[in-house]
């Protein structure tokens, strides 16, 4: 994309800025993706894959899966217009098909194949899901993958503690804070999309990203039971969790 001054966006740079932005909120933000990744791989060897990413983003997750299996073909799904557009700019469309749907509803279904999906992955998006919504999105999901297909979700998924969530959210915001504060800290979230909207060449993707999400609220961070039972109803066989940090984990289902 270029603007009409004809000055080059930096795509790479607006992606290297995000995964520095992601990676203070969340701790092992990349051993998260390869355990993941490590899953798939423990399950599927190295066949030909087809993975979903949901909520990708830029592609984050997809990223690394591309790199790791060479013979993977991925889709990735988003609504936010600029973070896939970056993903498209950064990563291509050779082994990716970009979808901009809105999860929540039953579009995106129509652009992919049902029962074909080896491995579904996500990370760090579904806590923006209210529980009916996740209760929906699980049913779909268990339509599209493939039997004995791989589910994982690395999200704040609390426990039912919840004076042991208070500390883990504490020892969390202190730890973010130091990442924001220290000499040549992280950009944070607001700084981070304020950057974002002084680009003049992101104006139209950003109102449109507006559009689709005016009444973004804080998430809802439903409990891992919550995604255990709402997995098991949609008719995944087996859910469990497969690593914790405080109130951050990864859930795994099989389809
Ligand atoms: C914090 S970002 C994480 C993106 C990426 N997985 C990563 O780890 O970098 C959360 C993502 O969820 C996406 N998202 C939130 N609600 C969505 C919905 N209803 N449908 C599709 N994507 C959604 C947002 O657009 C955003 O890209």
């Amino acid at each position: 994309m270029t603007q009409s001054t004809g000055k080059q966006i930096d795509w790479q740079g607006w992606l290297e800025r995000w995964h520095r932005q992601q990676a203070a909120y969340l701790p092992d933000r990349a051993g998260r993706f390869n355990l993941m990744l490590d899953y798939v791989a423990a399950q599927r060897g190295n066949d030909p894959l087809k993975i979903l990413d949901l909520c990708s983003g830029p592609g984050s997750i997809s990223e690394v899966a591309l790199k790791r299996f060479p013979q993977a073909h991925i889709v990735a799904i988003d609504y936010d217009p600029w973070l896939i557009e970056m993903g498209r700019q950064t990563l291509g469309r050779a082994r990716i098909k970009w979808v901009e749907a809105d999860l929540r509803r039953d579009e995106w279904l129509q652009a992919v194949e049902a029962g074909s999906f080896d491995a579904a992955l996500s990370a760090t998006a579904l806590h923006w899901f209210k529980n009916e919504e996740l209760v929906h999105l699980y049913k779909n999901l268990a339509g599209v993958m493939a039997e004995g297909g791989l589910f994982m979700n690395a999200d704040h998924q609390p426990g039912q503690a919840p004076r042991l969530e208070e500390l883990g959210r504490k020892l969390r915001e202190e730890w973010q804070t130091s990442n924001f504060n220290r000499p040549g800290g992280a950009e944070d979230w607001e700084q981070y999309w304020q950057a974002a909207r002084s680009e003049p060449a992101f104006r139209e993707l950003l109102a449109e990203r507006d559009r689709r999400f005016p009444d973004r609220e804080h998430g809802h961070e439903a409990t891992v039971n919550f995604h255990r039972e709402a997995l098991f109803a949609a008719g995944f066989k087996e859910a469990g969790e497969v690593w914790r940090h405080q109130n951050d984990a990864i859930m795994a289902a099989i389809r």
